[in-house]
């Protein structure tokens, strides 16, 4: 039996969304163990396409259940919304979603405080979806957030919520928006949000365990990417929580010793939403190229996004610190018309070569990346689906990134739709698969 993890090897939209649905119906259970409705995942099938947040993206699969882990931020009004959408888009969604009682609760205020933090004249800002994920992972590990449990005893959220109102107010007269949160009105709509959640809830990681010990199959979904995990990604310019490997376990309560598999998604190049450092991002003709023809304005907030290359010493990075067995690289197609391809194979830094990821923004600014260029292949590769169709340039080219990253690419894609996909014959992901 495989449970395996799907997350993003790079700055997140890597295609997770696409990924996950597509593999999602040889699992019982889909879970997501981190983030919250500052992720964007698109899913795209036939003629209809879904941008999911905080539902898993298994949910189009009616006889999937989704899990909506403890590592989870939640923003009761966002997750109501996701519910609503589907089902006027006739997806039943009864008896197959599951929430965390341990996952924290967003609330309005959090979205305002961290929107004062990030206009502050002498900070840099780090360019957030402005969701209040930030600030609620604060309250979590500064251990006075408030859980869905908490959120569903009338008595201790009572209790919780009054002493975080307290800490709030301190906040909000400090950054002068005072008058703007309004405690009483949030606490009732709260309290009404309880009664709509309940049916809901429960202890998901009870749920995912017993499921596993009965012989059924759940795949863990990523949000963000690993350069955006609060650990290993480019500090601070990156989201509160553990989008990387690690995170799956902590944030779902599954043991490490029950993953059987880690899958990496990543571009065919690289985009950013956002700021912070970019080693290979390509700010002229090539990067707004690339922009167009991948659509690359973010599935959230419609920010565009940063482009540029295909970075290997980022993935090498990324591969050792999820321990990727398989890689997929999606929107191969987005490079067809391209004469030439560039691939950042290495970073150096004052003439010498720098090996290691650089923990500081100030080093990661120094580095110029190594290229090499590749011929394009300048043929339709869109909606192929057998790796011995693709052209013989385009073929080289995942070659070549499988070469320089030392990761299988198990799986291309080249196109957003389910149906637009090659899995690899004889590869490790397809054995993961089964
Ligand atoms: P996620 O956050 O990792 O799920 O990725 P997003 O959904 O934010 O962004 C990926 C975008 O690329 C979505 O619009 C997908 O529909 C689209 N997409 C995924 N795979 C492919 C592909 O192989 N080719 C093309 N052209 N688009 C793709
Ligand atoms: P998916 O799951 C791309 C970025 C934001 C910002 C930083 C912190 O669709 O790949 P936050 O609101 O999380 O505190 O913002 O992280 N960011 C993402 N970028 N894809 C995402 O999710 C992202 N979620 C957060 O742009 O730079
Ligand atoms: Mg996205």
């Amino acid at each position: 039996m495989s449970n395996l993890i799907v997350l993003g090897a790079q700055w997140g939209d890597e295609g997770k969304g696409k990924i996950v649905d597509l593999f999602a119906d040889r699992f019982h259970y889909v879970a997501r163990y981190q983030g919250g409705h500052n992720a964007g995942h698109t899913v795209q099938v036939g003629g209809n396409k879904f941008v999911l947040k905080l539902l898993p993206s298994g949910v189009l699969h009616p006889h999937v259940s989704v899990v909506i882990g403890n590592g989870v931020v939640i923003d009761p009004a966002a997750l109501l919304d996701e519910i609503e959408m589907l089902h006027k888009a006739g997806i039943e969604t009864a008896g197959r979603i599951a929430i965390s009682s341990r996952a924290h609760v967003i609330f309005p205020f959090h979205r305002l405080v961290e929107k004062v933090s990030e206009n502050r004249a002498d900070r840099v800002a780090i360019g957030t979806t402005l969701r209040g994920i930030g600030p609620c992972y604060e309250d979590k590990i500064g251990r006075r957030g408030i859980r869905i449990a908490d959120l569903l005893d009338e008595n201790i959220f009572d209790t919780l919520y009054g002493y975080l109102a307290d800490d709030k107010q301190i906040l909000a007269r400090a950054f002068k928006v005072e008058g703007e949160i309004h405690y009483d009105e949030i606490c009732a709509k709260y309290r009404e949000y309880a009664n709509v959640l309940r049916p809901y809830v429960c202890d998901t990681a009870r749920l995912l365990n017993s499921a596993i010990r009965d012989g059924k199959r759940v795949l863990f979904e990523g949000a963000q990417g690993t350069m955006l995990d609060i650990d290993h990604g480019t500090y601070p310019f990156v989201t509160s929580s553990s989008a990387a490997a690690g995170g799956a376990c902590t944030g779902s309560g599954v043991a490490p010793t029950r993953i059987d598999g880690i899958i990496g998604v990543s571009k065919a190049y690289i985009t950013r939403v956002g700021s912070g450092p970019f080693p290979s991002e390509d700010t002229g003709e090539a990067g707004d190229w690339i922009r167009k023809a991948g659509h690359e304005f973010g599935s959230v907030t419609g920010r565009p996004r940063r482009c540029g290359w295909f970075d290997a010493p980022l993935l090498r990075y990324t591969a050792m610190v999820n321990g990727f067995d398989t890689l997929i690289v999606t929107k191969l197609d987005v490079l067809d018309n391209l004469p030439e391809i560039k691939v950042c194979v290495g970073y150096e830094s004052k003439g010498r070569r720098v090996d290691d990821m650089p923990a500081t923004n100030a080093l990661l600014a120094e580095i110029a990346p190594v290229y090499e260029t590749l011929p394009g292949w300048a043929q339709p590769t869109a909606g192929i689906t057998r790796y011995g169709d693709l052209p013989s340039r385009a073929r080289d080219y995942v070659e070549f990134l499988e070469s320089q990253t030392g990761v299988e690419v198990g799986c291309v894609s080249t196109g957003p739709d389910r149906l637009h996909t090659i899995v690899r014959s004889g590869s490790k992901l397809e054995s993961l698969l089964g």
